[in-house]
């Protein structure tokens, strides 16, 4: 017979939030509530991604951030609704934005314990073709006593409360890692408004058949990357890997979290430290990534023991499936 139409006891991402809290008998209810306003922030950056040509915000605000890059009107509105639904949440003392030059302070009326480091809309140069984008988020306890400074969101991804991104895909998604309960996947039902439970304890498969890096910059890479991309394509090694690299990070690593294989953003001569982010993007991952029992290195250490020096520092990424992510590091001097 039909299965339920309409599941009266659906497990949405407030419920598991709620539950997973239970765990932690003295929690005062601040994580719980600094996650269902990150989700407030996720369905309203959804709801402008998935109209933002009907409602013109394609195209280029006519700003550079202080990547240099050009500042595309979703990206200042995801940036806004983050900041404001956050610092609304009365649970964050400091935010690190990659659309910010410097630290977000949070007025001391509306202070909490917790740092927030994110990418508010991920894979820009993705948005006018319709390719898929994403969300990015990492979340620290302020760990000093005092007025919060740029120093207590300099800690690594060892340091890690919590950490998630969106992906504003086919469907859209939202991926959690709370520390306590493996890595989670949500799906948004847009006839309920809430994101429901659809892949509890994501793993990440001991290996894969997929490689993901950006081909274009190979004349800049070191030997040891052009050597292992060489060897993923030489039948003479093993059956050929698959080549897949959408350049939205949370596409990318997504399908690497699903599917296996890696995804590599690696050193080039122009950029020694890679072009990805370690606060709010190679952290967040790296912890995501580890949480579903692959790996995350910047080529010598685990991305998580990176001590940050400054908020927008850079570093190369190897992150996937053990295996691959090993066999890749072996090809590096
Ligand atoms: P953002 O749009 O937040 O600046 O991030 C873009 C990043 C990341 O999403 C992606 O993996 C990478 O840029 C792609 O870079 P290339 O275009 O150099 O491959
Ligand atoms: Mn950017
Ligand atoms: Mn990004
Ligand atoms: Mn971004």
């Amino acid at each position: 017979q039909q299965g339920p139409v309409f599941d009266s006891n659906a497990m949405t991402l407030t419920r598991f939030v709620l539950q997973e809290q239970r765990k932690f008998k003295n929690a005062t209810g601040d994580l719980s509530q600094l996650l269902n306003c990150i989700q407030t922030a996720i369905k309203a950056t959804a709801s402008a991604v998935r109209k933002a040509g009907i409602a013109k915000l394609h195209g280029i605000a006519g700003d550079v951030n202080v990547q240099g890059e050009e500042v595309k009107k979703l990206d200042v509105l995801s940036n806004e609704l983050f900041i404001n639904m956050l610092k609304s949440s009365y649970t964050t003392c400091l935010m690190v934005s990659e659309e910010n030059e410097h630290v977000i302070e949070v007025e001391t009326d509306k202070q909490g314990k917790y740092i927030v480091c994110f990418d508010p809309l991920d894979g820009s140069s993705n948005i006018d073709c319709l390719v898929s984008i994403g969300s990015i988020f990492a979340i620290y306890r302020k760990k000093s006593e005092g007025v919060p400074t740029v120093e207590d969101a300099l800690q690594p991804g060892n340091q890690l409360v919590a950490a998630g991104y969106a992906l504003y895909g086919s469907a859209t998604a939202i991926v959690l890692g709370l520390g306590t309960s493996g890595v989670n996947g949500f799906t948004y039902d847009p006839a309920i408004g809430e994101f429901i439970l659809t892949e509890p304890n994501m793993r990440v498969p001991e290996k894969g058949k997929i490689y993901s890096i950006n081909e274009g910059y190979a004349s800049d890479w070191e030997a040891g990357v052009l050597n292992y991309v060489a060897a993923k394509k030489d039948p003479s090694k093993g059956k050929p890997y698959g080549a897949r690299y959408v350049g939205s990070m949370v596409a990318d690593v997504h399908r690497t979290i699903k599917y296996g294989g890696i995804f590599i953003y690696p050193a080039t001569k122009s950029a020694p430290n890679g072009k990805l982010r370690l606060l709010y993007e190679c952290n967040p991952m790296a912890y995501l990534m580890i949480q579903a029992g692959g790996l995350a290195s910047d080529g010598k250490i685990s991305i998580l023991d990176i001590v940050p020096k400054k908020i927008h520092e850079r570093s190369p990424i190897f992150l996937g499936s053990k295996a691959d992510v090993e066999e890749a590091l072996s090809y590096l001097k």
